[in-house]
């Protein structure tokens, strides 16, 4: 019989300890629901606020891509390292063990391929299979400023409808067409645009001029977007500069996924936006942990 007597009720109940309202500290997200806030802290780790996120969605719109080719051979023994996965539901379910438990962002938008329109998205998910693959979040491409601007908004839109009913976040992630310039001025439009319309975070490109000023003038994380394969020291110093100028992390995928020692970048990578290591320091250690493959 429980608590047959009061013996030790003042022991118990703690009278003396005020309950405390633990808030979560990630930017904007002070008032979502318990559901929502407790995805987001899967992808964003408590302690840093900060999340490394490896993007492999990329075969959605080019195939095959280089080094994702056997994405069960190279790509899950990297896994251990991730915060995040920002990956396609067909990959999810063929390729990735449910047993890594890795929090996953599932890429909801596609359509064309690269030989078309990139522009012209739809919705590629329906939020109920989202939540069946137990889904941290969602995330759509944004074409501010291109052909289908106003139909990749709306992806965006009724995802966010989808998500709130059901504590689902969306990554909202900038994708710059042709024609466009890649600067401050653009990114700051286009990440606001995004949050304003209800993103619970925003994926975009570093410039090195005013980065800080689109970081700034988002009220909901940015992850940076890794972009073309560059130099490692260039990958790494672009990243420690995104988190110092206010990314709340990187979603990475080529200059992680076609470095020569992946792994070994990953961990570099986990050490400048979790530890604030410097880009030169980042580079020994990844050239230690190479070296020692
Ligand atoms: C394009 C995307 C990609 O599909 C992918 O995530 C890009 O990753 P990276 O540029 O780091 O290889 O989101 O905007």
């Amino acid at each position: 019989m429980a608590d047959a007597d009061d013996i030790q009720q003042a022991k118990y109940y703690h009278h003396d300890v005020p309950q405390r309202n633990s808030g979560y500290a990630l930017k904007g997200a002070g008032s979502y629901d318990w559901g929502m806030q407790n995805r987001l802290a899967r992808v964003f780790r408590p302690d840093s606020g900060r999340t490394v996120m490896l993007a492999i969605d990329h075969g959605y719109f080019l195939g095959p891509t280089t080094g994702l080719e056997r994405i069960d051979v190279d790509i899950v023994p990297l896994l251990g390292q991730v915060d995040a996965l920002f990956c396609t539901r067909g990959i999810l379910r063929s390729v990735i063990p449910a047993s890594s438990a890795i929090p996953v962002v599932l890429r909801a938008s596609g359509g064309p391929s690269i030989l078309r329109e990139l522009s012209n998205e739809e919705i590629a998910v329906d939020m109920e299979d989202a939540l069946r693959l137990n889904t941290c979040g969602v995330g759509v491409q944004v074409f501010v400023g291109s052909e289908n601007e106003t139909q990749s908004i709306h992806n965006m839109t009724r995802l966010v409808d989808a998500g709130l009913r059901y504590g689902v976040p969306v990554l909202g992630v900038t994708a710059v067409g042709k024609d466009m310039v890649r600067d401050a001025r653009y990114f700051r439009l286009a990440t606001r645009i995004a949050a304003e319309l209800g993103a619970q975070m925003v994926k975009t490109y570093y410039v090195e001029d005013g980065f800080e000023t689109v970081t700034a003038a988002c009220p909901v994380p940015i992850v940076m977007a890794g972009g073309k394969k560059l130099p490692e020291i260039d990958a790494l110093t672009m990243a420690y500069r995104a988190v110092q100028e206010g990314a709340a992390g990187v979603d990475m995928g080529r200059n992680i996924f076609q470095s020569e020692a992946p792994l070994a970048m990953l961990k570099a990578v986990n050490a400048v936006v979790h530890e604030d290591l410097p880009p030169a320091q980042a580079l020994e250690l990844f050239e230690t942990l190479r070296a020692a493959r």
